[in-house]
């Protein structure tokens, strides 16, 4: 059973504690789905304003949701649409303030205010879908909150080879 210990220090040491945990919470366990599952309710339990944590895959056309925590979620999302879609073509992060001034976000909980959409890309470079997170409160997403859950998002796609 993994014990969920809570977060302190400063923010990027918050953010190595929780990447600790993560990697501990998908030792030695390769399955995508699992460890999606796992993370995805580890980090929106561990980080607070968040409505939303989950990923998408990538199944060769499209982005198809996967193990999340949060409301029922758009299914499928096209690459040329919405905040996930250009995460995942442009191969680059996304982070967004506040999600109604983004004319091609696509909106799967009203409640919604900004957002942080990282790629996730296999050993070889190819797009394996996003890791999606967005809160209810406007600009919740700094560098810093970037930076830590790119590095869980790396974690993540360790722990699938
Ligand atoms: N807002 C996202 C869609 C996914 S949901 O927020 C879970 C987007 O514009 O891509």
């Amino acid at each position: 059973m993994f014990a969920q210990s809570s977060l302190s220090g400063s923010k990027s040491e918050q953010y190595a504690q929780l990447a600790g945990q993560v990697r501990a919470l998908v030792a030695g366990e390769h399955d995508r789905i699992a460890n999606a599952a796992n993370i995805a309710a580890l980090v929106y339990h561990a980080l607070p304003q968040l409505n939303w944590v989950g990923f998408y895959f990538f199944d060769g056309h499209e982005l198809v949701v996967g193990p999340f925590q949060g409301q029922p979620a758009c299914v499928r999302i096209p690459l040329d649409r919405g905040v996930c879609g250009a995460a995942a073509r442009t191969g680059a992060t996304q982070r967004v303030d506040d999600v109604h001034a983004v004319a091609d976000h696509i909106a799967c909980d009203p409640a919604s205010r900004s957002e942080l959409v990282v790629p996730l890309h296999g050993a070889e470079g190819a797009l394996l879908g996003v890791f999606d997170l967005d809160s209810p409160v406007s600009a919740r997403f700094d560098v810093e909150d970037q930076a830590g859950l790119e590095a869980i998002a790396r974690a993540f796609v360790e722990s699938l080879q």
